[in-house]
């Protein structure tokens, strides 16, 4: 089976080349001219997945809102010669985890209803498969040759912070090839230099890298080897600067925009692990990955973050009971 990678398109030009592509290969389902070039300039402006075997697109999958709580998998199509090779699951995957993190409840998806034509058919079975339970019949919202079936389902909520913080654990597995997009590395970052700072003296920069040879640079310097198949990476840069009475207080700032990074990076789907005993030790490897970056001498580099989709699930840390770290009213007193 060929290896399939998706990635989120963003460059609206992108999203209408590969929808235009893949959709004038799918005349049996898009054969009307007019709604194909709908469904083609309408993706240019929605959420967009696409499908890539060996770099060439092959299928693509786009969301459209709904409703306040609502997606619809607006349009999807996989090209004849790529499908039954499990490439509309994985795009559905992507979108599916893509609409929880966007905060949707729901996600309906319109077809022919089943008993009408023999594509339509396979496409129903193929929602069914997904978990799209069956919601009403309209028989002419298109027209009475083709009667609307609208399937539904509902999708997991998002945790609350509480929650996403207890189900935060350091992740040391794989990460899927899938790039990280830039728009979600500002975000983390951004959520990073939110962090409280001692006297708010802002004492830690960050560096985000997903650059495939600079990551390979990096790599390269980390003996024994760690997040060897992260797509991207935060190195948290920390400087000594004096906050209040001669104290600094940079290793509070940059563990408090640290923390955050770990938060936000699982809030919006991805997995980490905070890497600086491993880099600060003897071997001085954060030196050497400061050197690769350019980072001047007043900067230290103190920790690096990988980011990236988990391949597996992270196993979580055991941890002492709550009576032996925390009390009320007093030092060992009562714990509940
Ligand atoms: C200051 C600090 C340095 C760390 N350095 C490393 C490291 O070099 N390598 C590593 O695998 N984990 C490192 N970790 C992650 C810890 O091992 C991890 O947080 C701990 O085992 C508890 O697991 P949890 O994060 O899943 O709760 C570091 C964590 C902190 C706070």
């Amino acid at each position: 089976m060929e290896n399939i990678t998706i990635r989120m398109i963003t460059d609206e030009n992108q999203k209408e080349c590969i929808a235009r592509t893949v959709l004038e290969d799918l005349t049996d389902w898009f054969g009307i001219a007019e709604s194909r070039e709908g469904y083609i300039s309408d993706s240019r402006s929605q959420p967009f997945f696409a499908a890539f075997i060996n770099e060439k697109a092959c299928g693509f999958l786009c969301l459209k809102e709904t409703g306040p709580k609502t997606a619809e998998l607006a349009v999807m199509g996989v090209m004849k010669e790529y499908r039954h090779q499990g490439t509309g699951r994985k795009l559905f995957q992507a979108a599916r985890e893509y609409a929880v993190r966007a905060g949707f409840e729901f996600m309906q998806v319109k077809t022919v209803q089943s008993g009408h034509y023999e594509e339509y058919d396979a496409t129903n079975r193929f929602y069914q498969s997904l978990g799209f339970q069956e919601l009403e019949v309209f028989p002419s919202y298109w027209d009475e040759n083709n009667p609307c079936q609208i399937y539904v389902m509902s999708l997991p909520q998002k945790p609350s912070v509480t929650g996403l913080i207890m189900s935060r654990h350091s992740y040391r597995g794989r990460y899927r090839p899938e790039r990280v997009p830039r728009e979600d590395l500002k975000a983390i970052m951004e959520a990073g230099l939110a962090a409280p700072s001692g006297c708010n003296m802002q004492t830690t920069s960050l560096i985000a890298v997903d650059d495939p040879e600079l990551l390979a640079g990096i790599r390269a310097v980390i003996d024994p080897p760690v997040a060897e198949t992260a797509p991207a990476m935060i190195c948290v840069l920390s400087q000594k600067i004096t906050a209040y009475r001669g104290r600094c207080f940079a290793v509070q700032d940059y563990s408090a925009a640290i923390e955050n990074i770990l938060l936000a990076s699982l809030d919006l789907g991805y997995q980490s692990c905070w890497y600086e005993g491993h880099i600060t030790d003897d071997d001085r490897i954060n030196d050497q990955i400061a050197g690769i970056l350019g980072v001047p001498e007043e900067y230290e580099l103190v920790c690096i973050l990988p980011i990236g989709i988990p391949e597996t699930e992270p196993v979580p840390a055991k941890k002492k009971p709550f009576a032996e770290r925390a009390w009320f009213n007093g030092f060992k007193k009562q714990s509940d």
